[in-house]
Order: structure tokens, then C-alpha cells, then sequence
């Protein structure tokens, strides 16, 4: 299996640039501690959770000695973690402080079109935008990030993202831990190219993924520790890169796989490691003994074929997070919650579509944003079949919905992708099907997007727009855009 893939890899090498697996990444020494982003703050008026965001320009420090121009929300680099409960509506007040328009997306939100924050809600330097909706699935851990038409994969790189976190009465009633920045840590992996000045070096190079740094970071801390306190820490991964793929993992224990992208798995799965395309999110809970030390790392994850074991003491494999236990431990439950449903069931499918992904079109065409790609009635469950008919890997992600992975290549999928997910790694030459319900939110003029979520590609055209309407209703026209 490996071999068969590394042959295409070397095919598609010759064709298109470098393949991001030999990519080398620096070694560092884990003596700077893991930076958390705080807890946003918020205020509650007239029923409404009211957040404030602020894009703005900055200066971080990423290896010492050096400083970088950078993006960030309220401060230099990355943004602060929002947290709201299912039921309750949130407003966010969006201030864009730079000197281009930019937008927020809400990673993996059920959400009004209009609220989305895709690239037909651009935010004009000085101007505030207030998207405002009802908090209505499932507790998760979703990111938000800018989606401006065309310079996306600019945007995040520079710095500009943060996650989002969603709790119910399951997530509360889980035995999980869940002390934010203690025992339950978010880490969002990232990886960034300095040039001689200390500046970011967008270039990627003629890799056909994208640009793969070889400075890796974890919410901006290059060769960051966690000091940990109890027997289990949860750590909520997110990959924010703009190309690399991770395979998350240790080279000397396994872990509890917990939740997805989309929230708790059906139960938890014990596992050796978790692949992560740029936009997925993975919850994992690590069991450690008093007094240890040992390093998240990442494998060669070209290397790992569905469900296929990865080799973390590889010679490919580098560190990203060294966990230090202290020499006492708190006790921490093992993880365990009632069982739910995660999601739609094939079998009430009424609709098919396929989606070919090959070079940068969907279809055969590039993003048009003044075209709808596919019309969806509410209400309805839909099959989407997915299939990468290029021999480089790409990424699948939809807006609005959560899907369940019916089959790849016939076949069920590995425990690591049978939960809610937004977003899926492809890998080359496969066809994925994928089960999704459009709930609600019907609004024939405001598209939503789906789009290889390696941004890069997603910046060259490979992204499509659908809208949900109304049964008997037709597709609008979308809004003229306001271009920059
Ligand atoms: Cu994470 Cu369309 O984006
Ligand atoms: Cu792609």
C-alpha cells in the first residue's frame, strides 16, 4: 500500500512540483511553555452573547531574537478562543483593522448564508460587521478564520484565526476534562517559513500543496511544553496550517480519540494516531504517568493510507509539543459519556451529486462568484460523492453542514472518520461519499461555499457555491460583490 502510493507520489512529483512529505521541519528544544489563547469576553444583551473581534496588525516573537510583522484578533498573532452553548444566540462584532478587507468564516458553524462569513461578507478596513445566530448543533471545537475571495491562504498565514467552542448538556455530563487551558488545551498546529529579516515568507516554493514551513508552531509557541497536571489532559488539535497535513501521535503509547470535527465520536476510540488535512480538528485524551516527559508528534502522513499504522519514530517524524508531567498527578476519569447519534444515515438520501477534483476545478470549472455551482431544497438528506482524480492529495470541506463519511472507495471508513466531520483529507485517486442534511436557512441569493480547504488551492479557484432554498424554489442570483 505505501509502495503503490509512493510510486504516485513520484509520478505527481514529476508533474507538479515537490510532494509536502520530504519537507524538512528544524529541530527546536522545547524549553518555551505553550501559549493559550484566553477566553474571549463577552456581554449579554437583550438575550444575545455579544463578542468583539478586532483585526489588526502586530510584531511576534516566533524564535528569540526575531521579530515578524504579523495578523492577529486583539493582539499580534492568532485570535481568542469563543466559547457559547448550544441554544443560546451569539453575536460577533467583527472590526477590521487593517488596511485591506478581510472576512471571518465560522469553521464548521450551522449558520445563516448571510452570517457565514464567506467571501460575500467582506469586512472594508475600519468597517464592523455583526453577524448574529442561534447556537444549534452539537458541542465541538470549531475554528473561525478570514475567506476573502482569492487571498484566504494570505490571511490565515499571516495569523489570523482562532477556535470556537460549542458546549452542551452531553459535552457537560461527559467524563472529560475539561479545565480550559489546564487539563483540556487547545493546540492549533501551525507551520511558517521566516525570511533572513524575521518576516513571513508566503512563497511556496512549487510545492504542489502549498507553502510548508519549516518552523512548526503550536498556537504560535515554536517548540512549546505544556505543563501537565492530572493523569489525562484533552488536547483539542487543530490544523491552521495553510498546506501541511499532520499525522498527530507519540512514539511510545496510544490515546483516546474522542471527538471530530463536529464534536463527541459515539464513543471513544483508542488509537495510535490521527491524521489532520489543514481545517480538521481532532479531540484526543493522552493518558501520562507522574514525572514523565514525552512529545506530540507528527508522522509522514502521505505515508498512512486509510487506517494505515504510522511510524512516529520515523525518520520523517518531528516533534511538536513535549507534555511534562509534574511528579504528582490529579486523578482524571477515564473518558466516557452516553452514547448519541452522530449524525444522518445514508439510507435517507434523495439526492446525488458528484464532485471531481482534478488540477484547481471542481467539476471542471473554477470559483465564479457570481455563479451557483449546486442548488440544495431544506430539508433534504443528500449523498455527495467526492472523488480526487489527481494524483497530489487535496481536501474536501462544506459550509453549513456537518456529513458523516458513508464510504471511501466502497469501504467503511477508519474510526477516525466516523464521527460529524466538516472536512476530509483526500487522498489521491479515491471516491468518498459523504451523508449530509440541510436542516434549515433557506435563502435562494446568499451562497455558501465547499472547497479544498489546502488554501492555496482554494485561493486558485477550486471552490463552488451552493445555495439552500426553498422546495419548488430556484437559485437567485448572489449579491454583486463589493470588490476591494
Ligand atoms: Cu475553513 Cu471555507 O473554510
Ligand atoms: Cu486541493
Amino acid at each position: 500500500r505505501a509502495a503503490v502510493l509512493a510510486a504516485v507520489t513520484a509520478v505527481a512529483a514529476a508533474a507538479c512540483g515537490a510532494i509536502p512529505s520530504t519537507s524538512p521541519v528544524r529541530d527546536q528544544d522545547f524549553s518555551a511553555e505553550l501559549t493559550v489563547p484566553p477566553l474571549a469576553e463577552s456581554r449579554v444583551e437583550d438575550g444575545v452573547r455579544v463578542f468583539e473581534l478586532t483585526a489588526q496588525q502586530g510584531r511576534t516573537s516566533f524564535l528569540p531574537g526575531t521579530m515578524t510583522t504579523t495578523w492577529g484578533f486583539d493582539g499580534s498573532y492568532l485570535g481568542p478562543t469563543l466559547r457559547a452553548e448550544r441554544g443560546e444566540r451569539v453575536a460577533v462584532e467583527v472590526t477590521n483593522g487593517l488596511t485591506e478587507a478581510t472576512s471571518v468564516h465560522w469553521h464548521g458553524m450551522h449558520l445563516p448564508a448571510e452570517m457565514d462569513g464567506g467571501p460575500h461578507q467582506p469586512v472594508e478596513p475600519g468597517a464592523t460587521w455583526r453577524p448574529s445566530w442561534e447556537i444549534d448543533q452539537p458541542a465541538a471545537t470549531l475554528w473561525y478564520h478570514p475567506h476573502p475571495h482569492g487571498q484566504t491562504e494570505e490571511h490565515v498565514y499571516r495569523g489570523l484565526a482562532g477556535l470556537f467552542l460549542l458546549d452542551d448538556d452531553a459535552s457537560r455530563a461527559a467524563s472529560l476534562p475539561s479545565e480550559y487551558g489546564v487539563d483540556d488545551v487547545p493546540v492549533i498546529v501551525q507551520d511558517k517559513t521566516l525570511d533572513e529579516d524575521g518576516e513571513l515568507d508566503l512563497d511556496s516554493d512549487g510545492n504542489a500543496v502549498g507553502l510548508h514551513g519549516d518552523l512548526v508552531m503550536a498556537n504560535g509557541t515554536v517548540g512549546a511544553y505544556h505543563a501537565v497536571t492530572t493523569e489525562r489532559v484533552r488536547l483539542r488539535l487543530l490544523n491552521g496550517s495553510t498546506a501541511r497535513t499532520y499525522a498527530f501521535g507519540f512514539e511510545d503509547r496510544t490515546f483516546d480519540l474522542v471527538g471530530t470535527d463536529g464534536g463527541l465520536l459515539a464513543r471513544p476510540v483508542r488509537t495510535d494516531g490521527v491524521r489532520l488535512s489543514p481545517g480538521e480538528r481532532a479531540e484526543i485524551v493522552v493518558e501520562m504517568r507522574p514525572g514523565e516527559t514525552v512529545r506530540l508528534r507528527s508522522a509522514d502522513p502521505d505515508l498512512g493510507g486509510v487506517a494505515a499504522p504510522f511510524a512516529f519514530g520515523g525518520n520523517d517524524a518531528f516533534d511538536v509539543l513535549e507534555l511534562r508531567a509534574a511528579a504528582e498527578l490529579a486523578p482524571s476519569p477515564e473518558p466516557r459519556w452516553a452514547h448519541h447519534d452522530t449524525g444522518p444515515d445514508e439510507a435517507a438520501a434523495t439526492v446525488t451529486r458528484t464532485f471531481e477534483l482534478q488540477d484547481r476545478e471542481i467539476n471542471g470549472r473554477r470559483m465564479d462568484m457570481s455563479r451557483i455551482d449546486e442548488t440544495v431544497t431544506v430539508g433534504e438528506t443528500e449523498i455527495w460523492e467526492v472523488r480526487n482524480r489527481h494524483p497530489v492529495p487535496h481536501s474536501f470541506h462544506v459550509h453549513d453542514v456537518q456529513f458523516e463519511v458513508a464510504s471511501i472507495d466502497g469501504a467503511q471508513p477508519p474510526p477516525e472518520l466516523a464521527g460529524r466531520k466538516d472536512t476530509i483529507y483526500l487522498e489521491p485517486n479515491r471516491t468518498y461519499r459523504l451523508v449530509m442534511r440541510f436542516e434549515d436557512y433557506a435563502d435562494p441569493d446568499v451562497p455558501y461555499m465547499y472547497h479544498c480547504h489546502m488554501l492555496l488551492h482554494e485561493d486558485e479557484g477550486m471552490m463552488g457555491q451552493f445555495v439552500v432554498v426553498e422546495p419548488g424554489q430556484e437559485a437567485g442570483s448572489p449579491p454583486a460583490h463589493h470588490g476591494h
